[in-house]
């Protein structure tokens, strides 16, 4: 299977002011499950319209596998029915004077494929995707996640090399929506299909990528393992997107109380230009009551409100006017109204510059180790 690769793509819609996609350099490789992740207008669904070969690049370039589908200066474009892909958009489009059966059997006619073949696949693709009680039904007898799966259904039958699936599964109830995550990951290691597939629920990226793309504001903001993506954000869009409840940022201003605190931490670091530390992020799952080895005290904090969420639990903490969410899955024994002295393990702290990039904790602990003890140099954050 081939990889597909994107290069200083761009795109500029007619009559809108700034670019839908500026400058994206991608590379989704075979067999990955890439997720592209970002808010409601980022660019996701233009980028992977551009890929299907639905949307002309304005300038860069597309190739899947060695062969440029889509090259402004070159001059090539490839129409979407020579890409080999299978797509499944946000609207989905079929045939409303077919059954289920009939629509799922369509692109296997197709390819010419004998009955047999393809009366047992579309079986299976139906009993998979539990829509076969429905196989003689209109598309018009059918909820919208029904539909959905019907459309999923059709794509998967003609085992396409390459998968796009635009939001393929926001019409699904929660279970259902589960399920058909664990179903498109198993069709993933079973098939080893690349899948590019776009969502703007963080959750749902984090539970299915292999690799996942985030993007804001038409740029690509990072590209790593769902886990690097949650635990090292190259910046604060990043770390603030991803994560429910989201991250805890202070701003080291002196306005803040909590800044405050945390300018004290961090401010007589000798640190200059843009590697000084503006902002700090801590995860709620990272703040503990209980001083740990290397862990930052952040201050005595009340507690606002539990916050029960079915086998954990989001504690609401103040200072001041300040808030900070803790989440945890030990049942809370403080009660609204305590003071609960708080802490953060400083490995799950976030630290970035005034332009909102990451700094790392190593960088800051060689510019701290060079600096001799009782010369500002805190000693919360150990060598
Ligand atoms: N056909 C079009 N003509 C003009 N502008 C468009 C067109 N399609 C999209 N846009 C604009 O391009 C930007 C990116 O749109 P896109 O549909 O790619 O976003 P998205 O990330 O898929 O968002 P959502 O999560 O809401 O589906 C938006 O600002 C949108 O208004
Ligand atoms: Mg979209």
């Amino acid at each position: 299977m081939p990889d597909i690769t994107l290069t200083n793509v761009t795109k500029n819609y007619a009559g809108h002011g700034h670019a839908a996609v500026s400058d994206l350099n991608l590379t989704i490789a075979h067999g990955e499950f890439m997720c592209l992740l970002g808010p409601s207008g980022c660019g996701k669904t233009t980028t992977l319209r551009m890929i299907a070969g639905l949307e002309h690049l304005s300038g860069g370039e597309i190739a899947i596998g060695e062969r440029v589908v889509d090259s402004l200066s070159a001059g090539t474009f490839l129409p979407p029915e020579q890409r080999r892909l299978g797509l499944v958009f946000q609207s989905y489009a079929l045939w409303p004077h077919m059954t289920v059966e009939r629509n799922i059997d369509f692109g296997l006619r197709l390819r010419k494929i004998p009955e047999a073949e393809r009366r047992a696949k579309v079986n299976d693709v139906m009993e998979k995707l539990r829509i076969r009680d429905y196989a003689a039904r209109y598309p018009s007898q059918l909820s919208g996640g029904q539909q959905q799966r019907v459309a999923l259904a059709r794509m998967l039958a003609v085992n396409p090399e390459i998968l796009l699936l635009d939001e393929p599964l926001s019409n699904l109830d929660a279970t259902l929506r589960l399920e058909m995550r664990a179903e498109l990951r198993r069709l993933h290691e079973e098939f080893r299909t690349t899948i590019v597939f776009v969502t703007h629920d963080q959750w749902e990226a984090m539970t299915l990528a292999t690799t996942i793309a985030v993007m804001n504001g038409g740029r690509l903001q990072q590209v790593g393992a769902p886990d690097d993506i949650y635990s090292r954000p190259v910046n604060r869009f990043v770390a603030e997107f991803i994560g429910n409840p989201p991250i805890n940022m202070i701003s080291l201003d002196a306005q803040s109380v909590l800044g405050g605190l945390a300018a004290r931490l961090f401010g007589k670091l000798p640190l200059g230009g843009t590697s000084k530390v503006a902002s700090v992020g801590i995860r709620p799952e990272e703040i503990a009551f209980s001083a740990t080895v290397g862990a930052v005290p952040l201050g005595t904090l009340k507690l606002e409100s539990i916050m029960p969420t079915g086998g954990s639990w989001i504690l609401e903490l103040s200072l001041g006017a300040e808030r900070l969410f803790h989440a945890t899955h030990t049942r809370p024994t403080a009660r609204p109204g305590d003071v609960v002295d708080c802490f953060a393990k400083a490995e799950g702290l976030h630290l970035f510059d005034a332009d909102g990039q990451r700094i790392e904790l190593t960088e800051i602990r060689a510019q701290n180790a060079a600096q001799p003890i009782g010369q500002g140099r805190p000693a919360l954050l150990p060598a």
